[in-house]
């Protein structure tokens, strides 16, 4: 069968991947950033997962006002590379595993999570980054990549309560999937940060470092805070959090924590990093 057997978390800030695709990651700016890394790097080239469902959010590259599922599974064999800003990153394509992530879709639908299916679509910063992050400068990404995309830009995004509660049906999905598969759940995005408005550059460390300190332990701690309070504490972009708790829903009650990274800033977020492993 199937199994999870470890959960990662980190930002998706663009930038990252603008000074990777330029060559700039030895520079003073940045290489604080990439050290926080060199861990997890390590760690999964040598626990490399067949299959990473990866828990983003898209911004705009795929879909749009006229369209916003709010839980949405990639089912395409491929999945190609676009972008806002700088545009789409000169990184490989995105290989998809079509046959679990039918399977993953059934059996959501079938727990009461009307996962909207897509078979075709390009993929942003929202993944491609956190991709490089962990994978650095590859001609072929090491893994296949099972897209979960989360509505966190247009309001309402889901509660942190649904997240959670999607991750513990994704995990019994996986789990019954008849074939030996290593799989992976990363959740991304966040930490603090506020692109727009009054508030703009708004980081607030002691929430993130209360976020991370309980996502592992106390996930129930986390898991009724409104949105109001991601707003409030965490700013308008940091309500992308709640992916991290569908990581989290997806992992086993007791977990260890091997890693934990926390770097302000990159560009204009708090950017947070942890590695678990299922016991
Ligand atoms: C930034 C962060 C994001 O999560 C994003 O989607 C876009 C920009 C930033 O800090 O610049
Ligand atoms: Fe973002």
């Amino acid at each position: 069968m199937a199994r999870i057997t470890g959960g990662v978390t980190t930002s998706h800030v663009p930038a990252i991947g603008a000074a990777m695709d330029q060559g700039k990651t030895g520079e003073a700016y940045w290489s604080p950033l990439f050290k926080g890394y060199e861990f997890s790097r390590q760690w999964v080239a040598e626990n490399m997962p067949d299959v990473v469902i990866m828990v983003y959010n898209d911004h705009a590259s795929a879909f749009d006002l006229e369209m916003i599922p709010t839980f949405a599974i990639g089912c395409a064999e491929q999945f190609g590379i676009a972008d806002e800003g700088w545009g789409p990153r000169p990184v490989p394509e995105v290989e998809g595993h079509p046959e679990l992530a039918w399977h993953l879709a059934q059996s959501l639908v079938e727990q009461e999570f009307d996962m909207t299916i897509i078979n075709k679509m390009d993929v942003d910063h929202g993944l491609t980054v956190p991709l490089s992050l962990m994978f650095d400068q590859p001609d072929a990404w090491p893994c296949r990549v099972i897209p979960l995309a989360v509505n966190v830009v247009v309001y309402p995004p889901p509660t942190g309560h649904r997240c959670y509660r999607l991750g513990e049906a994704l995990k019994t999905a996986v789990e019954s999937f008849d074939e030996d598969l290593n799989v992976q759940v990363w959740g991304t995005g966040g930490m603090s940060h506020q692109l727009q408005g009054p508030r703009a550059g708004l980081i607030n460390s002691e929430f993130d470092m209360a976020f991370m300190d309980a996502l592992g332990s106390n996930p129930e701690d986390l898991v009724m805070k409104p949105h109001v309070e991601y707003l409030r504490e965490a700013g308008s972009e940091g309500v992308e959090l709640v992916m991290w708790l569908i990581m989290r829903g997806a992992l086993n009650a007791q977990i260890n924590e091997l890693h934990r990274f926390y770097h302000v800033p990159a560009s204009n977020t708090a950017v947070g990093h942890m590695v678990f492993e299922n016991p």
